[in-house]
């Protein structure tokens, strides 16, 4: 996600906007900014591509002069990744300078409102209607006016903001996303997260929600929005920088388990409104969607896993037959596909040669391709025919987790909008689809309240050298993926089966201390898995239930169990994969592995 940084003191600020930038560039981002104000002006500098593109054309910002400024990295989410959407932003007449991190979920209403009364935007981003209002709506004194647009801004956000007029103060806005001061001797910074100033400072404000910073060279002062005065107190950070960079969690991955609520929120709030999925950014109209005969869905990995389960879902509520292919063997099989195929490709890089390829195959056949990517901008992005985005944030672990928690957020999005305009889901189906959609984020917290058991439950078994996953229809397609986070993180052998397909030969497999993993969450099929178990445990299985908490009787079957709460059968894959996560990451450190950067893996196979 964005980084922010500002400082306000006596040295030149360029510099030491730019240091604090390099230090938040494990946030992923696609472009970089700093604007400083050097008593009568602003002097604005912006590059795409990697902040040493920002290091050659400011001279490591010694060419700008200004001991007050604020800079960013930006992760593009409104707006593909270009020096003109990077930040800061400035207003119409140049006079208030912006830096953002989150999302304004409603920037297109106001866009549309400023624009009415003749505001000229020269961006694609959602930020740029921060500094616009700000000068809109100005009334003499930067707090004040700050405090009246917050209400308008929906969605989670920090912010920077300088005043032209008014070089000896930067104010802090935070909504969602996180915003720190650091406390300097007659100086004073302002970062998303500690690693930025670090060096500069240990002692620091954190500033909670809905709370306004005005910091100067002497004096840091906070409001709440009812402008009174909120005492803070002084953190003082024992972290190490790498530490600092994982928000104190020890590894990516466990971090972005833990955003995950975040990851499905994000990528859904703008798509519903009004209880109505809304997909504005697809180009694909009904009438192509009617005239489909048939969904091809390409991908790798765990995208392609995502696939898989998005076979049940569409086959279940759009009646339209669903072939999922690897990527790397669709390109070659020849595929039977044509104008009245539609083609979904998923890829959380957007750049996977295998994925890219194949979508290039299906187009070259006819089929319109439609994609489900991460990064902005990527070339599968770029170059399928409608693309929707998963509003992630970038994910640094190769082990992908919240990306594949906001692509199967999209396969609902998609499942819910193409069923309505095909007429498959009834009203109250709809409604209900809706509501437990929006339920996730919170239901997936709760999941994440259970880490420490499921830690327990790791260090319990991860000396295990072969492990099976097992479930039937949306649990069998689950079970795939679960198998991949064990193995590509913990080194251990693992396989994922149709649960009634086991005794058809790899039973033979199974003996006495054989770890199973039975995803058991699927209703219809209950009574089936729960024979399943019984068929490994009678060879001497030891099996671990997944299963959703109104079965409370799966923990007699099973010799351990972790339950889910209950969810619309669709939506259960989104709930059961994070034990799987937990429990993937956890065996995988109590091995000692490296789990971000797992060996002969990459985080983007770009090459066939
Ligand atoms: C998932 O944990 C792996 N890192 C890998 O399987 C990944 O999903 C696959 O390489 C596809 O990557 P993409 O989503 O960026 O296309």
């Amino acid at each position: 996600m964005c980084g922010i940084v500002g400082y306000i003191g006596d040295e030149q600020a360029a510099p030491i906007l730019i240091d604090g930038l390099e230090k938040l560039k494990y946030r992923g981002y696609d472009s970089a900014g700093v604007c400083t104000n050097d008593g009568e002006k602003f002097i604005v500098e912006k590059e795409k591509g990697k902040i040493e593109v920002l290091r050659k054309s400011t001279g490591d910002g010694k060419k700008i002069s200004g001991t007050v400024g604020i800079g960013h990295t930006r992760w593009a989410t409104h707006g593909e990744p270009s020096k003109i959407n990077a930040h800061p932003h400035l207003s119409r007449s140049g006079s208030f300078a912006v830096v953002h991190n989150g999302i304004i979920e409603n920037y297109m209403e106001l866009k549309s409102e400023l624009s009415q009364n003749g505001v000229k935007f020269t961006s694609a981003t959602d930020t740029e209607v921060v500094s616009q209002l700000l000068e809109y709506y100005y009334s003499g004194n930067l707090l004040d006016t700050v405090i009246k647009i917050m209400p308008m801004l929906k969605g989670s956000y920090a912010l920077g903001i300088m005043y032209r007029e008014n070089p000896d103060e930067i104010i802090a806005v935070r909504k969602g996303s996180p915003l720190i001061i650091g406390i300097g001797e007659n100086e004073n910074y302002l970062a998303s997260d500690v690693p930025a100033i670090l060096d500069k400072t240990r002692n620091i404000y954190r500033l909670a929600a809905n709370e306004i910073a005005v910091i100067r060279r002497d004096s840091i002062t906070v409001y709440d929005t009812d402008k009174n005065v909120v005492e803070k107190s002084v953190e003082t950070i024992e972290w190490s920088m790498d530490a600092a960079a994982k928000d104190g969690y020890e590894h990516f991955m466990l971090k972005e388990i833990m955003e995950q609520p975040k990851a499905v929120h994000n990528t859904i709030a703008e798509r519903i409104k009004d209880g109505k999925v809304v997909l504005d950014e697809i180009h694909l109209t009904p009438e192509q969607i009617r005239n489909f005969d048939k969904i091809n869905i390409v991908a790798c990995g765990s995208a392609y896993h995502v696939g898989v389960v998005a076979k049940y879902i569409f086959e279940k509520i759009l009646r339209k037959p669903v072939e999922v292919d690897v990527a790397s063997e669709f390109k070659y099989r020849n595929p039977i596909i044509d104008e009245k195929t539609l083609t979904i490709v998923i890829s959380q890089s957007g750049e996977t040669a295998d994925t890219k390829e194949a979508m290039y195959e299906a187009q070259r056949k006819g089929s319109y391709a439609i994609a489900i990517v991460n990064v902005i901008g990527s070339a599968i992005a770029t170059d399928a025919n409608d693309v929707i985005y998963t509003l992630a944030g970038p994910e640094i672990a190769v082990a992908t987790t919240k990306a594949y928690s906001a692509q199967l957020a999209v396969i609902y999005l998609m499942a819910i909008y193409f069923g309505d305009i095909l007429g498959k889901i009834s009203e109250e189906d709809y409604k209900n689809y809706v509501s437990e959609l929006l339920a996730l984020p919170e239901k997936i917290k709760l999941i994440l309240k259970k880490t420490e058991d499921i830690k327990n439950i790791a260090s319990k078994l991860f000396a295990r050298k072969d492990v099976f996953f097992i479930g039937r229809n949306i649990d069998y397609a689950l079970s795939l993926e679960g198998s991949l986070k064990l193995k590509e993180i913990s080194y251990i052998h693992s396989e994922a089966y149709g649960a009634g397909e086991l005794k058809h030969g790899t039973i033979s497999l199974i003996e006495k201390g054989t770890l199973v993993i039975a995803l058991a969450t699927y209703e219809d099929l209950h009574e089936k898995i729960c024979s399943n178990i019984e068929e490994v445990q009678s060879r001497g299985a030891y099996v671990l239930g997944i299963g959703c908490e109104n079965r409370q009787h799966l923990s007699h079957a099973a010799d351990s169990t972790i339950f889910i709460p209950k969810t619309c059968d669709i939506m259960l894959p989104s709930l059961a994969v994070v034990p799987m996560q937990i429990l993937a990451y956890y065996m995988a450190r109590f091995k000692g592995c490296e789990i971000d950067t797992p060996r002969n893996l990459a985080k983007s196979v770009t090459v066939e």
